[in-house]
């Protein structure tokens, strides 16, 4: 049996910690499985991560529904999320349904992500409704980049702590099974992880948290640009990389590669 929304809520009433990581393809989903995560996200970070985009914003529904079908064809035990990208969600009600059914009808993920407040407590309720579940997005979300001004820690004031409080609670009202909370101040996600019978997921968000999600890159030591604080660098598989291509590219030049065992023979079965 694979990973299901009602177990997160049973290991927070159970105390039991989780974690959730990023995962796009199904080569990375197959290892992670394999690990034994319990979710994977298939974040709109795929924007940077696997598209090179400067940030989250030029991400499609197409590309999303792409990435999260090959994740959910690598990852049989895993609870697969599909991130909603900015404008599946953002003009009308109708577009919030309808690209949360495709994730389901077409990705076959088990549930859907949406940043912020306002609206989207309404649209969450809406698709709770309908069997969608929905895990809620609160802090430092990134399709606000431009709205915040950049990639900045957010609920530092005593009006912005007290504001995404009061969403997150909003979020569990309205039937969200789970609230990440990224880049806020440690004792904040403290108080919202104490606040609600849902589990938090934290990124940037201190130790208090239920659960940690953390970029695949960013954890397996692939992302050769900024690291940002708050994550920590399980392995360092980008050098790997250029050490093994390197060493390729040395080994054809010299003649080292390929050598007999590499060779098929005439007349041989293998
Ligand atoms: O898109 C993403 O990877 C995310 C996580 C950082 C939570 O939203």
């Amino acid at each position: 049996m694979s990973t299901n929304v009602r177990d997160l809520r049973k290991w927070k009433s159970e105390g039991k910690r989780f974690t959730m990581l990023t995962a796009y393809d199904y080569t990375t989903a197959r290892w992670l499985d394999q690990a034994a995560i319990p979710v994977l996200l298939v974040g709109d970070s795929l924007g940077m991560t696997m598209l090179g985009y400067p940030d989250t914003l030029s991400v499609t529904m197409e590309d999303m529904i792409r990435h999260s079908s090959a994740v959910v064809r690598g990852a049989p035990n895993a609870l697969v999320i599909g991130d909603m990208p900015f404008m599946a969600y953002h003009a009308t009600r109708e577009d919030a349904v309808r690209n949360a059914g495709r994730f389901l009808q077409e990705a076959r993920v088990h549930a859907v992500k949406m940043e912020g407040g306002g609206r989207v407590i309404e649209y969450t309720r809406e698709l709770t409704g309908m069997g969608i579940p929905v895990m809620g997005h609160l802090g430092l979300t990134p399709t606000f980049v431009n709205q915040f001004g950049g990639y900045r820690v957010q609920g530092r004031s005593d009006e912005a702590a007290e504001q995404i409080l009061h969403d997150a609670r909003d979020l569990e009202e309205a039937g969200a099974f789970a609230v990440v909370l990224e880049g806020i101040p440690s004792g904040l996600g403290q108080r919202v992880t104490e606040s609600l019978t849902v589990p938090t997921i934290g990124i940037g968000a201190g130790p208090h948290t239920d659960a940690q999600v953390l970029v695949v890159q960013d954890f397996l030591g692939l992302n050769p640009d900024h690291v940002a604080k708050y994550v920590k660098q399980y392995a360092q598989l980008g050098p790997a990389i250029e050490q093994a291509a390197r060493q390729f590219d040395q080994d054809v030049r010299s003649g080292a590669f390929p050598s007999p065992e590499h060779e098929y023979a005439a007349g041989g079965s293998r």
